[in-house]
């Protein structure tokens, strides 16, 4: 377990170099793909385009659309994390946002030279938090590449469940945590 503290913090315009060089660093982004086109921007877009498209957003869906920035010891910022909400009828292959639940979608990301000690772990729980009080969601789901136990690993370790009814789509699999999941783990 690494020592040091790490937090969360919403980005601000500032954020946005940092999220183009973790983006663009092939080991991270090897297994990591966005589905589908759930930021509304991505790292080929520039900054203007990019945090005008997130404001936007943010005016429509309010903190239900997020994007975060894991630091360690305050002030180096070591990777990201986003989350959106999914619109009815949603399918991810054979899962499918159920009907009249507020379902976000999200992963994480560091920075390779932070992996592999217990940050990630560290980082997705205070991502969770975030979400369970500060958004609307009752479902909150993440999509591992069925390549990735590094993160499978990470998301079971906090309490995600995988979704069963299916192996993988476009090589993710689903694994969902609710409202009440949330409730009895972390409360
Ligand atoms: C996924 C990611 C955030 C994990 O971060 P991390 O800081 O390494 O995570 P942790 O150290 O908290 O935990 C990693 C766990 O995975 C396990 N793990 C790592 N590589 C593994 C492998 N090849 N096979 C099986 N387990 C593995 C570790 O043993 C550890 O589990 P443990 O605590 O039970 O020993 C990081 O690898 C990353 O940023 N990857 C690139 C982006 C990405 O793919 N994100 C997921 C998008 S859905």
């Amino acid at each position: 377990m690494s020592k040091g503290n790490l937090t969360i913090s919403e980005m601000r315009e500032a954020d946005h170099q940092f999220l183009l060089d973790i983006w663009h660093i092939p080991q991270v982004m090897q297994y990591a793909d966005e589905f589908p086109r759930l930021r509304g921007w991505s790292k080929s877009d520039d900054f203007h385009v990019a945090w005008s498209v997130y404001q936007r957003k943010r005016v429509k869906l309010g903190k239900n659309y997020t994007q975060l920035i894991l630091w360690f010891d305050e002030n180096t910022p070591i990777g990201e994390s986003f989350f959106a909400p999914l619109n009815e009828g949603y399918k991810f292959g054979k899962w499918e946002k159920p009907d009249n639940v507020i379902s976000l979608m999200g992963d994480i990301k560091l920075l390779p030279q932070y992996w592999g000690r217990g940050l990630g772990s560290k980082g997705i729980k205070l991502v969770i938090r975030f979400v369970f009080t500060k958004t609307s969601c009752e479902l909150f789901v993440v999509p591992p590449h069925r390549l990735n136990p590094a993160a499978s690993r990470v998301y079971d370790k906090v309490g995600f469940i995988p979704f069963t009814g299916m192996r993988s789509w476009r090589n993710h699999k689903i694994m969902e945590m609710t409202r009440k999941r949330y409730n009895e783990i972390y409360k």
